[in-house]
């Protein structure tokens, strides 16, 4: 340890994150993590979990807390993003160019999507900082983590103590101790212990750890392939072996007495142009399925309709057949005897199956049917040849055998914990399978076949197999979709595409050849060594480990409802776990789970974070993520951040959407951070003055932000720093920062209000608070080119158009920028006044192109000064007569003859002008004649 290092001497200083953050920079970043989907440092851990937060926004978020914020802003801004990898010649490095090359002229979002991430490259993305980091920080380091721990020493006189109390899959954690920092972790759910213990062990695990893991996987695959091949029931005994089995639900049509496959399309593969084909069996009322490959187009084409169908989206599916030329068609529901009891509620006539059952019985509703299998040659080679074949008698022998060894086996597999036999418990998301199968216990997601394999597998677990064993559940149950489409034939694909668990009328059932594939995990190492690493399976509001930092993504208004659809994979490992985490309680603990936002939540978050302020040190750190989404957010975290003893520092957004959920346009996603320090004592202040410090802090901040990016830009070759809704946040920040620094407000004790039950329809004392304070920083946000006054007069609807218009004159098109503004403006639906919604390319509807739309009270901005110019310029675009525009205007603008109203008219129609002159240079044009109009109109 150098002697230069002083322990204590940052205690007091602020951080860099209270001050600056690059967040623009951050969002291209986390981005481009999100993006790497199975390329991800720990997702091969567990591919299921949903909702991780990316390792670059983690270090942001640490590095961020320990580095002090300096007189010399920019300077401190540039040392942190040399540590992030984030400066011109990381990125050099990053893009693998030679030191003199120059970068190529694109914004940096383009250079990060061309470039490796910086964690990717280790250390020799940091070889030519640390000259410059040690002159500006004092120190004297040559990694991150020996900086992390001098900064330490400096900031709290040790190693820094990062914990995280709704750990997950331990992305936040990991990343803390790869720093350099003592890690602590917890989460209510075991596996999500579970893996954030894969996080610390495996992904950190030695390079001993790893080779030791590796020989037992090698070993645990030999062995099974044994026992499958001793079983006899995937060998074609010609020397091909099962790939995939297929398997659909079947019924017996009510109409027709005929047995029915359910099968939503016929086509088995698209590329080896395989379908199925329905021969019928008058006789035995039921039909034979034949495998044709290698079919035309047309054919190919009209196997895409099966038995399955529904007329739309929404729509109840029905099964349809055709019996000597008679269509039968009956709903789905009625088939399954959809009823309602006399209570209301509904309920249906599938037999709930039993804690031994693994298949349907020959007289329940629903049976299942094998109705191709798709071979491999089973000859050694990487890619051997595969085909598809109807199901043979002898198939069906080796498909009893199964069925008979699981029969015989599985009362005592229940006994041994290797089989689940926990019952599934109703949820949102659980019922499904219960209503849609009558499937009651956890094993029932899964077949013979697939159960014979991870039990197999679990028999012979231990901590690091307990991986691949939930992979293998997540890839092999009866909810894997058949995928057509993909490359080798098709694919089988994984339970959770999505965060439910929706039942399947056919599904795809992988071999062992091919189940191997998510077995043997591909594996990062970064060993962690020379750091504390915890893992604990407590409710937040239990945690026991003091730290210097808490950096916490709560369960805040999150729609993945993890303490349901985890017991798919808890059921697996309740009993007999392996011994590292036999101490954990298998169970999702739901009544503990925090979820939702009503009044439970509410307490059971102030609870967790109360908890945490006490375990933290004085001069600690605390930075809540959150998912931006509820109207009434700021409410809850102010209220939140009061009654758990807590201040906001600063608040940052930074966008970390994924690119399916960027298709899907409604879904588009960034994360808030919350920056957090203990309220010292206890300061009071009255409404009237707290009105002119919070109007004070907001412009402060939002000028201080301002400067910095014009400096920014000055001091380098840069684009903005920050967005438009940077300086929104920065606004809420400070307002939040100025609000939850009292501890009492016009004689309230804050703590007592946060606390203070909610009345349905009725704004609290917190909520009035808050109204007023984001107001304020609104209000600081006025598009340049309007006047205040003006901008006071204008509605929501009007100051959403105008302030957006504003953003696309200067290039802006993601619509979580509209999303946010939307909420700001508290404008309930934007979508009217949108041309386009799409994340990456909403824009607004110019004046043609609203039209005669949205001009009635019932539209946001209908009935508006601005909706009335909008209309006027529509009209002068299309060589409407200036006259008659001008006797339309008067009678759409209220009060028109008001001179005051008039001036504002022409006030909107020349910014209309201005902020148009590139995107619509018509309706500039128009917007310009109209305002020339009304000045010299005589009246
Ligand atoms: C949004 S996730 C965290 C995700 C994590 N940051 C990651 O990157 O994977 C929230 C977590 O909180 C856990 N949780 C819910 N209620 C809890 C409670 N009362 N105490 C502790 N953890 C809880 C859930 O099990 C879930 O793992």
């Amino acid at each position: 340890m150098s002697k230069q290092v002083v322990p204590n001497s940052l205690a007091s200083a602020p951080a860099l994150i209270e001050r600056v953050l690059p967040v623009q920079k951050l969002s291209a970043e986390s981005y481009k993590e999100q993006m790497a989907v199975h390329g991800k440092t720990l997702t091969a851990l567990g591919s299921y979990w949903k909702g991780r937060k990316p390792l670059i926004l983690n270090k942001a978020c640490i590095l961020g807390c320990l580095l002090p914020a300096t007189d010399d802003l920019v300077k401190d801004l540039e040392v942190f993003e040399l540590l992030m990898g984030m400066d011109d010649d990381s990125m050099r490095v990053r893009l693998k160019l030679r030191a003199s090359e120059p970068l190529p002229a694109k914004p940096y979002s383009g250079l990060v999507s061309d470039a490796k991430r910086p964690e990717e490259l280790g250390d020799k993305v940091h070889a030519h900082i640390w000259e410059r980091v040690n002159a500006h920080l004092g120190t004297s380091v040559h990694s991150i983590p020996q900086l992390v721990e001098q900064l330490g020493i400096m900031r709290f006189g040790h190693r820094p103590r990062v914990a995280d109390t709704f750990s997950g899959s331990g992305q936040i954690p990991f990343e803390a101790a790869r720093l350099g920092c003592d890690a602590y972790a917890s989460d209510l759910n075991p596996i999500a212990c579970m893996l954030t213990w894969g996080a610390f062990n495996i992904v950190g695990g030695s390079k001993a750890q790893r080779d030791q893991l590796a020989r037992d996987q090698k070993s645990l695959v030999a062995a099974v392939e044994q026992e499958i091949d001793r079983l006899g029931i995937e060998k074609d005994g010609k020397g091909w072996r099962a790939k995939v089995f297929l398997y659909c639900v079947e019924v017996t049509c009510p109409n027709s007495g005929w047995r029915v496959p359910l099968l939503p399309t016929r086509v088995i593969s698209t590329s080896k142009s395989a379908i199925v084909e329905l021969v019928p069996d008058p006789k035995r009322k039921r039909y034979d399925i034949v495998v044709r490959t290698g079919v035309s187009d047309a054919q190919l084409e009209a196997a895409g309709r099966g038995t399955v169908r529904t007329d739309g989206r929404g729509q109840d599916p029905y099964m349809l057949h055709t019996v000597d030329g008679v269509e039968h068609r009956v709903k789905i529901g009625t088939l399954r005897g959809d009823f309602v009891k006399p209570d209301g509620t509904s309920a249906n006539r599938l037999r709930p199956w039993e804690k031994t059952d693994f298949a349907p019985r020959e007289d329940d509703i629903f049976g299942e049917r094998i109705y191709a299998i798709q071979w491999m040659r089973d000859d050694g080679s990487s890619r051997p040849d595969t085909e598809f074949r109807s199901v043979t008698a002898d198939d069906l022998k080796r498909e009893e055998a199964v069925q008979h060894y699981v029969a015989d086996h599985i009362v005592e597999w229940q006994a041994k914990g290797w089989c689940p036999d926990m019952r599934i418990e109703s949820g949102a998301k659980t019922d499904e399978p219960i209503r849609t199968r009558g499937w009651t216990h956890w094993h029932h997601l899964f077949n013979a076949r697939q159960l014979c394999l991870a039990v197999l597998w679990k028999s012979r677990i231990g901590a690091g197999s307990a991986f691949p064993l939930s992979q293998l559940l997540n890839w092999n149950s009866r909810l894997c979709i058949w995928s057509i489409h993909d490359g080798g034939g098709g694919a089988v694909k994984n339970t959770f595409m999505n965060q439910a668990l929706n039942t399947l009328f056919n599904y795809g059932c992988r071999g062992f050849t091919y189940a191997r594939s998510v077995l043997e995990l591909e594996l990062k190492s970064y060993p962690l060594s020379g750091v504390a690493l915890k893992v604990d399976n407590v409710p937040a509001s239990h945690f026991r480990e003091p730290a210097d930092m808490f950096i916490t993504d709560p369960p805040y208004g999150d729609s993945v409802h993890y303490e349901e659809i985890l017991d798919f994979f808890v059921a697996w490992l309740r009993q007999s776990p392996p011994p590292e985490f036999s101490a954990w309680i298998w169970d999702s603990r739901r009544d503990l789970a925090i979820a939702g936002d009503g009044p439970a939540f509410r307490s059971e978050m102030v609870a967790a974070y109360r908890r945490m302020s006490d375990l933290m040190s004085h001069n600690g750190m605390q930075i809540i993520m959150f998912t931006h989404q509820s109207g009434s957010l700021w409410a809850d975290m102010a209220n939140i951040v009061w009654a758990s003893g807590l201040c906001v520092t600063a608040a940052w957004y930074v966008v970390t959407e994924t690119d399916s959920a960027l298709r899907d346009g409604s879904h588009v996603k960034g994360t808030i951070l919350l920056v957090l320090r203990k309220r010292s004592g206890h300061d009071e202040i009255t409404r009237d003055d707290l009105a002119w410090e919070l109007k004070a802090e907001v412009e402060k901040q939002i000028e201080e932000l301002t400067g910095l990016n014009q400096r920014v830009k000055g001091a380098r070759r840069q684009e903005n720093l920050f967005a438009d809704a940077d300086f929104q946040m920065a606004g809420y920040a400070a307002a939040l920062r100025v609000l939850t620094k009292y501890g009492g407000i016009d004689g309230k004790d804050m703590a007592t209000e946060a606390l203070r039950p909610r009345t349905k329809g009725a704004a609290s004392f917190v909520d009035e608070l808050i109204e007023f304070a984001v107001g304020v920083a609104n209000e600081a946000l006025v598009p340049s080119g309007i006047e205040k006054s003006l901008w006071d007069a204008l509605k929501p609807a009007e100051r959403f158009y105008l302030k957006l218009l504003e953003l696309e004159s200067r290039g802006f098109k993601t619509l979580d920028n509209y999303q946010n503004f939307a909420k700001a403006f508290r404008l309930d639906d934007f979508r009217p006044l949108m041309a386009d919604a799409k994340a990456n390319k909403a824009r607004l509807r110019g004046a043609i192109e609203l039209g005669r739309a949205e001009m009635t009270d019932a539209s946001a901005i209908g009935n508006t000064l601005t909706r009335a110019v909008l209309y006027a310029v529509m009209q002068l675009a299309k060589d409407e007569d200036g006259d008659l525009v001008l006797s339309q205007l008067a009678i759409n603008a209220p009060s028109y003859f008001d001179p005051a109203v008039r001036a504002r008219l022409v006030a909107i129609a020349e910014y209309l002008a201005d902020k148009n002159a590139e995107l619509r240079s018509d309706e500039a044009k128009a917007a310009r004649i109209l305002s020339q109009l009304i000045r010299s109109q005589r009246l």
